[in-house]
């Protein structure tokens, strides 16, 4: 268990390599999505190995450190690389970032990933903002003392994702002639990717798309009262759907194909923020 002490040293450590800068935007930038860090303008890069209590980031195409600056007319906080239940942290550390920048005064949070296409309209290449997520895993970043700068024992999740932002985020594609689908998020710790009997129960139990990210943090932001747009990138059509196997190398390259369009909604929907 962290200590509310632990935070507030990464904070302030944060806060002196800001020097003065106030985001008031945290994005937590998924697979094949971590090139937007490089349109933040004049940006100050913080890696997470720097920063105290921080875990690194292991996972392949991420990064690993804040990149703060001016995005889409916004005060922004990125994170270039996020942590997973996988690489072994426990929920709590995967959580952990998020609260920092909760404690830096963070009240909004946009948050992508890379996600397999459950509901079989969905293709790679379907972007999908989530109306909603399911965790029947086990783990969670609120179990153990409640903090109270964090918020209530028990928090409300019946408007998990902003309903405002989600219609913002289709109005911004469909300005673009692009096209964006609504569903929930099925989360699953990974890091094998699930079976075809899995993704049917998933199917069956309401689950649109599915990957091993963002419900720790989106629960922890919840918490905190953060307003949050979550977009999954679906890179591949789920286990089972088509008649072969998945690869790592599908989901890196689906990324790296949708980068860009991805890239020019999420601007849009920044600046109508
Ligand atoms: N399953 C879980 N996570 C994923 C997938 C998938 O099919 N694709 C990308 N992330």
């Amino acid at each position: 268990m962290y200590t509310i002490q632990q935070y507030k040293d990464s904070v302030q450590y944060i806060r002196e390599c800001l020097d003065g800068f106030e985001p008031e935007l945290l994005m937590i930038l998924g697979s094949g999505l971590g090139g937007l860090a490089q349109k933040v303008e004049d940006p100050i890069c913080i890696p997470y190995g720097d920063i105290p209590y921080f875990k690194r980031s292991t996972a392949i195409g991420h990064v690993g450190r804040f990149v703060a600056g001016r995005f889409g007319g916004k005060n922004v906080l990125m994170m270039q690389g996020r942590l997973h239940a996988y690489e072994g942290h426990t929920m709590e550390e995967v959580a952990y970032p998020v609260r920092v920048a909760g404690l830096l005064g963070i009240k909004k949070l946009i948050v992508t990933n890379a996600a397999g296409g459950v509901n079989l309209k969905f293709a790679g290449g379907t972007l999908m903002v989530m109306s909603d997520y399911i965790k029947f895993t086990l783990g969670n970043p609120l179990i153990g003392e409640n903090i109270p700068e964090f918020g209530e024992r028990f928090p409300d999740m019946t408007y998990a994702f902003d309903k405002e932002y989600r219609q913002l985020f289709k109005d911004a594609a469909r300005e673009l002639g692009d096209n964006v689908e609504e569903g929930v998020y099925f989360y699953m710790t990974g890091p094998q990717y699930e079976t075809p009997a899995e993704i049917r129960a998933i199917r069956t139990l309401g689950g649109d798309a599915v990957g091993m990210s963002t419900v720790p943090e989106v629960i922890a932001a919840n918490q905190m009262g953060m307003r949050i747009l979550g977009v999954s990138l679906v890179t591949n059509m789920a286990a089972g759907v088509l008649d072969q196997p998945l690869s790592g190398d599908e989901v890196i390259e689906a990324g790296e194909a949708a980068a860009e369009r991805f890239q020019r909604i999420m601007t849009a929907f920044v600046e109508r923020m």
